[in-house]
């Protein structure tokens, strides 16, 4: 099973405006949230400075993205040291949104990893499998090849949290039953167990992303292997987050 602190990311993705942001934080301000749980918000990257000197220390800030290495000429991307500077501990790769819509590949996502580990950030580490490749029987075949790709690539996992974000349950309101994701999650541990190590596999925290709501986490957060969430939707209402945040169990 899972050890370690439940871990609640909420992913803002590009969503909000500066008064909506604002509106946001000091819901989450004024929440009460269980001590025992890390909770981690990825603001755009254009609000994370507002975020970051707006919010409560309790709660961390991850990037969505960032770029493979030190800044350069890079029109358009956003470099961990940028990231560091505004105060971000966290970043988000491997999201579904990159691959499928950006186009983003393993090797390219394994870099970035690798790079913002090196620089101390912790990577939350997002692999999933499409509709398709859930009803071909391939879902462990995406979610192995995925997370091998990041095995692959960085140097500890100290700082890394697995998200498990089935893509067919992301932004659909079709949440994976409880034993849907617990059977990827002990699937993501044994592969951990077999390729890297007993130790990684007893201390990664292995959450679930997909239509997160305050409805469903409780039942969700009940099973052993899940040991957290990365909120998408009901993370931009503060106080459905924090009912979130508190399913723990
Ligand atoms: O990264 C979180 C995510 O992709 C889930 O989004 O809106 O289904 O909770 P949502």
């Amino acid at each position: 099973s899972g050890s370690g602190k439940f871990f609640v990311g909420g992913n803002w993705k590009c969503n909000g405006t500066g008064d909506s942001i604002s509106k946001l934080v000091s819901d989450l301000n004024s929440a009460i949230l269980e001590s025992d749980v890390d909770v981690v918000v990825a603001p755009p990257f254009v609000y994370i400075d507002q975020v970051k000197n707006s919010l409560s220390d309790r709660i961390e800030i991850a990037a969505q993205n960032c770029w493979t290495g030190k800044g350069g000429a890079f029109t358009g991307e956003i470099s961990v040291e940028q990231l560091k500077d505004l105060g971000c501990k966290w970043v988000v790769l491997g999201h579904s949104e990159r691959r499928h819509i950006i186009g983003e590949d393993d090797q390219f996502i394994g870099k970035k990893a690798a790079y913002a580990l090196s620089e101390g950030l912790g990577v939350i580490a997002c692999i999933g499998e499409l509709l398709e490749e859930r009803e071909a029987g391939k879902t462990f075949d995406v979610c192995f090849q995925q997370l091998k790709a990041f095995a692959d690539a960085v140097p500890s996992w100290d700082k890394v949290v697995i998200a498990y974000e089935p893509v067919w349950a992301i932004g659909t309101g079709k949440v994976a039953t409880p034993e849907q994701a617990q059977e990827v999650h002990v699937a993501v541990r044994d592969w951990l167990n077999k390729n890297v190590s007993a130790d990684v596999s007893s201390k990664t925290r292995i959450i679930y992303g997909g239509s997160v709501n305050g409805g469903n986490c409780a039942e969700l957060a009940k099973q052993e292997d899940i040991d957290g969430f990365l909120v998408g939707g009901a993370s931009l209402k503060g106080p459905e987050f924090a009912t979130i945040i508190n399913s723990v169990t």
